[in-house]
């Protein structure tokens, strides 16, 4: 068992209870795909509850710290150098279409930098979790253990599967991403579109996708990821290498040679 501090394991905590409510409600919206008003929403509520169940569990135990959540926006805390990046549902997308790929994720910054995550498909059980200096750990349905994650040994692009996001009506750059993915697809094993970000990135720190880069993102897509990525001996970065993430909202990822191969194929992608 890695070293777990008492904060992750209230995170964990929230995660947890916010996820049986999530799980519930992904239950009522496979039987609302046969319905003729469909299940939207609905989702737009369920995704409420997930963010006032974690809302409410994480400002009990630190009143004073700052949050930034999808749903409810920006509150300041007392204590100005903590904040929690929460989205309480990552892959709506998906949930909307009863597809079982979608997370919660919860980041806590600390002074600018992320110093605690984690990343929990509710359906699959499968928690990822990380802090700062201590590693990346996934803990599976059937077990409560933790087990350690790491980015993927893959040294050649030409064997990597690499995930994305790919823009969709009324957002993005198609054209941009059109190229890139020109730029891409020949140099490597395979591309993944799964829909939730969040879980993208768990996935390179769990070395199942070799690398990942999508534009247009929020910080509550990416907070914990990037902590994952990086505690899994992975970089996660903005195109340009720098730590500009946010600021961009652009993100590569991935193990270090496909990370830097993504790195030179989007530059060339714009060049
Ligand atoms: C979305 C997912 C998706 C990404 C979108 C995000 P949401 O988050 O992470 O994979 O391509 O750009 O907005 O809206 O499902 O929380
Ligand atoms: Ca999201
Ligand atoms: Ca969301």
């Amino acid at each position: 068992m890695p070293p777990v501090s008492p904060l992750l394991t209230v995170m964990v905590g929230a995660a947890r209870k916010a996820g049986r409510s999530l799980a519930r409600d992904f239950g009522e919206v496979e039987n609302l795909q046969v319905s003729r008003k469909g299940p939207s929403d609905f989702v737009t509520a369920a995704d409420k509850r997930a963010e006032e169940v974690i809302f409410a569990e994480l400002s009990r135990v630190r009143p004073g710290y700052g949050f930034l959540m999808e749903e409810g926006g920006t509150f300041e805390g007392t204590d100005k150098t903590h904040r929690f990046i929460i989205d309480p549902l990552d892959g709506t997308t998906n949930f909307l279409h009863a597809i079982p790929q979608f997370a919660i994720s919860i980041g806590l910054e600390r002074e600018d930098e992320i110093v605690a995550a984690l990343v929990y498909n509710p359906v699959t059980e499968e928690m990822f979790v990380a802090e700062k200096g201590a590693g990346a750990f996934v803990q599976g349905p059937t077990s409560r253990d933790n087990y350690r994650i790491r980015v993927s040994p893959r040294t050649e692009f030409i064997d990597s599967v690499i995930g994305c996001g790919v823009p969709h009506a009324g957002r993005g750059d198609h054209g941009i991403f059109v190229r890139e993915l020109a730029g891409i697809m020949p140099r490597c094993a395979g591309i993944r579109r799964m829909g939730a970000a969040a879980l993208d990135l768990a996935f390179v720190a769990a070395g199942r996708l070799d690398g990942f880069w999508e534009r247009n993102l929020s910080p509550w897509d990416m907070a914990a990821g990037i902590l994952l990525v990086r505690e899994a001996g992975g970089f996660a970065t903005a195109p340009d290498g720098s730590n500009r993430i946010f600021e961009t909202r652009n993100i590569v990822a991935g193990n270090e040679m496909a990370h830097h191969a993504l790195m030179k194929a989007l530059a060339d992608a714009r060049a």
